[in-house]
């Protein structure tokens, strides 16, 4: 089900071709331990990051995407992000959680049905008031039964500004 290349992909590539730079390439996430999420993740952007660990700086908004592909019908999408410090997960509280709001591709929007294919986009907000460390990012989408339909994890190395 995963779709390695896609249109975003190509454009990307040609964009990287002719202006060098600009545009990102995907960043390789990691499984979530003992999660099973529905969707299929297709590919995920952030910012500056093309492999761990992602340099956060503070004070930044780091632009972050994702390409979804829905298994199953969802009415909602929630947003929840975690820094694992130590192992425990602490909320960052950075990011809309209603996800719904935030799926920047034109159609289709919520509730969405499987097999619909979208884009999900945020900027992160590092604030300056966070701890300088390199920790693991846990982000999940879940949807209104609570169900993890997406969930991956990047090492990311937060450094002042
Ligand atoms: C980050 O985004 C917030 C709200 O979206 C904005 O107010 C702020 O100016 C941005 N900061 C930077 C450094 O771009
Ligand atoms: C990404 O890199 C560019 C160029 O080095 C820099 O101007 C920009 O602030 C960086 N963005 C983030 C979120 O760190």
């Amino acid at each position: 089900m995963l779709k390695s290349f896609n249109f975003e992909t190509a454009l990307c590539l040609f964009l990287i071709i002719i202006s060098s730079g600009e545009c990102g390439m995907p960043v390789k996430v990691r499984n979530c331990p003992g999660e099973n999420p529905k969707a299929s993740l297709a590919a995920v952007y952030i910012e500056n990051c093309s492999q761990e660990p992602c340099v956060f700086r503070k004070g930044q908004n780091v632009t972050m995407e994702m390409d979804i592909e829905l298994n199953e019908d969802v009415k909602s999408l929630k947003a929840r992000l975690y820094a694992l410090v130590l192992g425990v997960p602490v909320l960052w509280d950075g990011v809309n959680p209603d996800a719904c709001q935030d799926i920047i591709s034109d159609e289709p929007k919520c509730p969405l049905n499987s097999g619909d294919y979208f884009t999900y986009g945020v900027n992160l907000y590092v604030s300056p008031v966070y701890p300088t460390i390199t920790a693991d990012v846990k982000y999940m989408l879940l949807d209104e039964k609570q169900r993890t339909q997406i969930c991956w994890i990047v090492k990311a190395s937060v450094k002042p500004a």
